[in-house]
């Protein structure tokens, strides 16, 4: 294609000149529209608190949450995934709680849906909040017991869609909880209900920070969540897990954490050529802004980060950064 191109006919300077004309011939742009604002919600809170390990994100409770919400739809954005902290006292081994009809997840949704139904909601679908030992399923006889995990989270995702969540996000990686949950919505009569699945989701180091977050990272202590999510070493595996998640019944796929994977993110878009979302998970945030914060790195390696996730293919993104990189893009 290039074959015969040599200087000085060819100058690739000439489309360097200034902001202008390298603007004009950039390949891809990043805008609100491609972020999604992930939002911790903690019940029996007052207030709102710091998460240590993520600089600058909070919990929050549900009266600070709708004027967060209301920050973040002010900066652009138009989507936001929820994540509920829940009182200790309501977990225990089988995360009962998840699928308790009044439970606090299912209220804030109601609440945040009643305030701003223009703003579309992912709610994500999983035991980890739930459960006494932090893992994603239930765990029967020392093992987290697939097929009767997909069972509680087909409810989990009925309850989670009747609230008025727009896009349910299963981040648990059982085998088959696609199919089984498209079946039960299907069948209950929410034909329009979204499901994004995390369908590349590696066994990584890199959600530490999360877990402080929604306060699972003791229950979880050191046991490992490799029995189901996927071996960092892999990629033929994730268009596996893809292609079958695609066939259950997912609308959009994830990939995630983001940027030490963006050759997964590039190989699942150029093959199945269906929406590719990539989460720019915790670790990957607090690494980037605690530099930012200490003056070792200039603020716009956030903005690089995130075009570059969106270059390796992703039609959006998660990420902390959602809201401030948003109202960035949109004073230029
Ligand atoms: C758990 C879940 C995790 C994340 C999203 N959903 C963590 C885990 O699998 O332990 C990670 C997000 C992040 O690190 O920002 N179902």
């Amino acid at each position: 294609m290039l074959k015969g191109r040599k200087y000085p006919n060819t100058r690739l300077r000439r489309l360097r000149q200034n902001s202008n004309i390298i603007d004009l011939v950039s390949e891809n742009k990043l805008t609100s529209s491609d972020l999604i604002q992930p939002i911790f919600l903690k019940e029996n809170l007052k207030g709102q608190e710091l998460i240590e390990s993520m600089p600058d994100i909070y919990r929050y409770d549900d009266e600070c949450a709708l004027k967060e919400i209301e920050n973040i739809i002010n900066s652009g954005i138009n989507t936001i995934a929820v994540f509920p902290i829940i009182d200790p006292s309501k977990k225990d081994k089988a995360g009962k709680e998840a699928v308790n009809k009044n439970n606090y997840i299912s209220n804030s949704i109601k609440k945040i849906k009643n305030n701003f139904p223009e703003i579309t909601l992912i709610a994500d679908i999983a035991l980890d909040p739930y459960t006494d030992h932090g893992h994603d399923g239930i765990v029967i006889n020392q093992e987290v017991e697939n097929d009767e995990t997909i069972k509680i989270l087909s409810d989990q995702s009925l309850l989670l869609a009747q609230a008025g969540a727009d896009i349910l996000a299963p981040s648990d990686m059982m085998d088959g909880r696609i199919g089984s949950i498209r079946n039960t919505l299907e069948k209950e009569g929410f034909k329009n209900t979204i499901i994004m699945s995390y369908a590349a989701k590696y066994n990584s180091k890199f959600y530490g920070p999360f877990r402080d977050a929604i306060q699972s990272s003791s229950n979880l202590g050191n046991a490992s969540k490799a029995s189901y999510q996927m071996n960092s070493s892999n990629i033929d595996e994730a268009l596996h897990e893809v292609a079958l998640d695609i066939n259950e019944g997912a609308d959009i796929v994830m990939i995630k954490p983001a940027m030490p994977y963006l050759d997964v993110i590039h190989l699942i878009k150029d093959n199945f050529k269906i929406p590719t979302f990539a989460y720019q998970v915790s670790g990957e945030f607090s690494m980037l802004k605690l530099a930012i914060e200490q003056g070792w790195l200039d603020k716009d390696v956030m903005l690089e980060s995130l075009i570059c996730i969106k270059r390796a293919g992703a039609d959006a993104i998660l990420t902390y950064a959602a809201k401030d990189v948003s109202k960035e893009i949109n004073n230029k």
